[in-house]
């Protein structure tokens, strides 16, 4: 497997932009737009530099990748990362049922996280013989003990607690603050073990946390597991028995031109953690998702129109928010790029979707080479928190996807239709 120079799959082939040696004018021609587009040879690639970080900053620390289903959610990605090894982090019985049909045998490498899990949800994942449910409130162990002893089974849990350990991300997606939802507050986990060890059919053998996503720095990271380390240490002195350390997922990535060496950054990731993990003889589990599958993937959208609004031009695609919601919802940066490369001048403009919502956009005042209608261009970065946030927004039908591997690409979603759009509706 080659290591590309960058960190994206996506290169200029005499002008015109291909992944992994496809055409992406072609797979346009053929499957229409908006597109998802996904490189399988990038996402193996993201997994082996995790897989291989880990084991070369620590040989002995036994590391599990859980993907967080959450962050692309295609069945064909599923089954390529269980065939990497991986496992899988749900937050759903939906999520769940996903695994079943990608990949049964990786059940048992499965962590449930959540704040709001149903008792058919536990049902689910306690028949299907999961590794771990990320406990995230007294009552929720309540209801899983119930649920467990109801089903004559044993649910091996985690506490998720939440550190107090701040991490600069947007707020949306920051999350181990005892301001937010998420976990246990770590002062209090202690007593909380405590109890779930007394309450029948439970089993407490890991601690879990998870910090919050797109984070660049690593010392927050080993900030939080080092409490986490800590609350290990004093379980275990109370006769509970932990065995895993799941330090969640939120290790971020580049989606601007700054520079971004993927297999460096992770190294230093795995390297704070195996210090923290030192000596601490655990399985250590992680939750990655924007990190393995990101950079994989692009949305390919087709300019409709262009039009000058006084000082403003506006270039409006056939893809909206509704198909990549990120600019949206978090202002998120990602990168556009002609898939044909041209001599044109360059133009500031808004690059906009056709829902009716001034939130719309996919970049303003961005300069690019002028774009036209009928250019085909190609969102970045899209590959996580893309299609797996899709809505039907303005009845607008989800995008078809499209995963490259060897070579050639293969329809992994089609284009949905209108009818399947509004089968479950009662007139
Ligand atoms: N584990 C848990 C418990 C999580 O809540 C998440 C993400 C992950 C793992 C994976 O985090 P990652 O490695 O992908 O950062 N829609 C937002 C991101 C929301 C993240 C939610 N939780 C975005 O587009 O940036």
């Amino acid at each position: 497997m080659s290591t590309t120079s960058s960190p994206r799959p996506f290169v200029y082939v005499q002008d015109r932009l291909a992944v992994s040696g496809v055409d992406l004018t072609a797979l346009a021609a053929e499957y229409g737009t908006p597109l998802y587009v996904y490189s399988a040879d990038a996402i193996r690639e993201r997994a082996q530099m995790l897989q291989q970080a880990f084991a070369a900053a620590a040989p002995a620390l036994s590391t599990t990748l859980c993907y967080a289903v959450k962050a692309n959610s295609s069945l064909a990605i599923l089954k390529l990362l269980a065939g990497m090894g991986c496992g899988f982090d749900i937050v759903s019985g939906g999520e769940l049922e996903r695994v079943r049909r990608a990949a049964p045998k990786a059940l048992g490498r499965v962590v449930f996280s959540g704040v709001g899990k149903q008792a058919w949800e536990m049902d689910a994942a306690l028949e299907a013989g999961i590794l771990l449910f990320n406990v995230e409130s007294e009552a929720e162990l309540e209801l899983l003990s119930a649920r467990a002893v109801a089903l004559q089974k044993t649910a091996r849990i985690a506490l998720r607690v939440n550190p107090d350990v701040f991490a600069e991300t947007h707020p949306y997606i920051s999350t181990g603050l005892s301001a937010h939802k998420f976990g246990i507050a770590i002062a209090r986990a202690r007593e909380v073990y405590k109890h779930a060890a007394s309450l029948p059919g439970l089993s407490p053998e890991g601690v879990s946390v998870h910090i919050g996503s797109q984070i660049r720095a690593v010392e927050p990271f080993g900030q939080a597991l080092q409490r986490v380390r800590a609350l290990v240490e004093e379980l275990r002195s109370d006769g509970i028995d932990i065995q895993h350390v799941d330090a969640g997922g939120g290790f971020g990535i580049e989606y601007g031109n700054g520079d971004f060496d993927p297999a460096a950054s992770v190294a230093s990731y795995a390297a704070e953690l195996s210090r923290v993990m030192q000596g601490l003889d655990a399985t250590l589990l992680l939750e990655p998702g924007r990190f393995l599958v990101a950079q994989a993937g692009a949305l390919i959208t087709n300019v409709l129109y262009t039009k000058q609004n006084g000082d403003k031009h506006f270039v409006i695609t056939d893809a909206a928010m509704n198909d990549l919601i990120r600019p949206a919802l978090y202002q998120a940066h990602h990168e556009i790029w002609p898939v044909q490369k041209s001599e044109r001048a360059q133009q500031t403009s808004d690059i906009v979707g056709p829902v009716c919502e001034s939130g719309d956009f996919f970049a303003r005042d961005r300069e690019t080479t002028e774009l036209r209608s009928g250019d085909l261009v190609a969102l970045l970065d899209a590959g996580a928190y893309g299609m797996s946030l899709a809505s039907h927004y303005n009845t607008r039908v989800h995008p078809a996807e499209v995963l490259v591997e060897n070579s050639s690409a293969r329809l992994i979603r089609r284009r949905e239709t209108l009818d399947e759009l509004m089968a479950a509706e009662i007139v």
